[in-house]
């Protein structure tokens, strides 16, 4: 079990997110060693996190940012990331959002359908500014991970066709208020084999060569995020295999001489060093069946009620050497506000304080207020 700081723990108002700062300072440092002198960006992708003093850390690392909303741009700059190191993705930009990104001279927009091309085209023609584009294009491959988050499939609302992609670049190319800047890939999130990295890179390989042989050439190809974390043991496995995901593409990408590879990641720099703590209310008696039933509920972590996910659940209180079985469950009236079934803990009792490990990413950023119930604050160390 993962040494919690408990004392602090006491009198705080439950639920909160417990943020070891300490770990996601070694898991950056494990990144950037695990980069050495490839010529390797990392983009944070804020979606994950945008808990100031997560940020905070980031930015002193030197990453970039992968934002999608003028929100996380915003997050972004205030954090103190460079903005031309910030780029802006998502299927769906508003008129404002890409006004506020080119006021902020945002490093590039990733681009994910023609009319929104035609669009950023206009709008940074009305400044008198060239947008850097980078095309996202949508690679068929099945990243097998839940199906809420796998994105780069043709049926996924994602990217651009392949087979459209040749009027996008055409477009890029004779627009002079566009500078066709890279390609874009992402496949998927939560991905634990790495097989389906291999299979994107022989894909880039292929299309690349095609534009290449055309006289076309990119300086950045992105190949997205998704590296996956383990939710069963993150005190085993608390830092991902930054290196091992790194050699894949090391291995199977042909990059050209002062070409870029750009990464977006955001689960697997953040989820290990975040907890959601929260107290037990009551423990109840069930037909053959205990509830400790939690003040946490899916509006403070959505995960398992949304993808059926599993945080590791520990009773970081309780001083008893025996154990039992427990649902664990929130307060709120749907079936799915519950964070796990069948859960064997040291004798739990309320006032207990529980650890819902592995939250740090997707956990505190997608809360709602639901129930008209209070956001979870945090507490960082
Ligand atoms: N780049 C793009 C284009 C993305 O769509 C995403 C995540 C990322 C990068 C970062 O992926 P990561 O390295 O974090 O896997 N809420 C879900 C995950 C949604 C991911 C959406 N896109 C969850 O809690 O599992």
């Amino acid at each position: 079990m993962a040494k919690f700081p408990i004392d602090e723990f006491k009198g705080r108002i439950t639920p909160f997110y417990y943020y070891d700062l300490g770990l996601l300072h070694t898991t950056l440092d494990a990144l950037k060693a695990a980069v050495g002198q490839s010529p390797f960006h990392v983009h944070y992708a804020l979606k994950a996190n945008t808990n100031p003093a997560v940020l905070k850390l980031v930015v002193e690392a030197g990453l970039g940012a992968d934002c999608v909303s003028m929100g996380e741009i915003r997050a972004a700059i205030e954090a103190g990331f460079n903005p031309e190191g910030i780029f802006f993705a998502g299927v769906g930009k508003s008129d404002a959002e890409i006004d506020y990104a080119l006021a902020n001279r945002i490093g590039c927009f990733n681009v994910e359908s023609l009319p929104e091309l035609e669009l950023i085209a206009e709008m940074a023609a009305d400044k008198s500014m060239v947008a850097n584009v980078a095309l996202r294009v949508n690679p068929n491959i099945d990243a097998h991970t839940h199906h809420y988050i796998t994105t780069g499939l043709e049926e996924n609302k994602f990217g651009i066709a392949l087979e459209m992609l040749d009027d996008a670049v055409a477009l890029c190319l004779r627009q002079p208020n566009l500078h066709l800047y890279g390609l874009h890939f992402h496949i998927g999130s939560q991905i634990t084999d790495l097989e389906p990295y291999r299979i994107l890179c022989n894909r880039i390989n292929k299309l690349v060569a095609d534009y290449a042989s055309k006289g076309i050439r990119f300086n950045v190809l992105n190949v997205g995020g998704g590296l996956g974390v383990d939710y069963d043991d993150p005190d085993g496995n608390p830092i991902p295999n930054f290196k091992a995901f790194f050699d894949v593409f090391r291995e199977n990408l042909d990059l050209a001489p002062g070409q870029q590879l750009h990464f977006e990641l955001g689960r697997s720099l953040v989820a290990q060093c975040g907890s959601l703590i929260t107290k037990v209310l009551y423990v109840k008696e069930g037909v053959g069946k205990k509830f400790a039933i939690v003040d946490a509920g899916m509006t403070d972590l959505i995960r398992p009620a949304l993808y059926q996910a599993h945080h590791k659940i520990e009773n970081i209180t309780s001083a008893s050497a025996t154990t039992d079985v427990y649902d664990v469950v929130g307060p709120i009236c749907e079936s799915s506000d519950c964070f796990g079934k069948d859960e064997t803990l040291p004798l739990t009792r309320r006032g207990d304080l529980l650890a819902l490990r592995s939250a740090g990413a997707y956990g505190e950023i997608m809360a709602m207020g639901y129930n008209m119930r209070p956001l979870p604050s945090s507490f960082v160390r």
